[in-house]
């Protein structure tokens, strides 16, 4: 198991970068449940957060990739609108201890 970040750490309504070894993932918080997906948009394979902060919009409903613009529904990852819309981000489990997100 990967300790990659803190549930505290990732306020409702946001996104944030993890890494995990080689890995690259995306962790946004709706509702006050955690979503974790590879962060790889389908589009491209590179990440939806090149310039930093927080992908999330409308309180953690949508995430949109700041390259060129993708949004896929925080829920479920499919993207809804952009270049890939039909396909979808890729979920990664996750357990929690503590306040530790934790991986395989
Ligand atoms: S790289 Fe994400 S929309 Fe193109």
């Amino acid at each position: 198991m990967h300790r990659i970040g803190k549930l505290s750490a990732i306020p409702n309504g946001t996104s944030c970068s993890l890494n995990a070894g080689h890995r690259q993932l995306l962790a946004v918080m709706r509702a006050g449940k955690l979503y974790v997906y590879e962060n790889e948009c389908p589009h491209s394979r590179e990440t939806l957060d090149p310039m930093g902060g927080s992908v999330a919009s409308g309180g953690g409903l949508i995430l949109a990739c700041q390259r060129h613009g993708a949004e896929f529904l925080s829920d479920t990852g499919q993207c809804v609108a952009g270049p890939c819309v039909g396909e979808s981000l890729t979920g990664v489990d996750y357990t929690i201890e503590d306040d530790d997100i934790l991986i395989d």
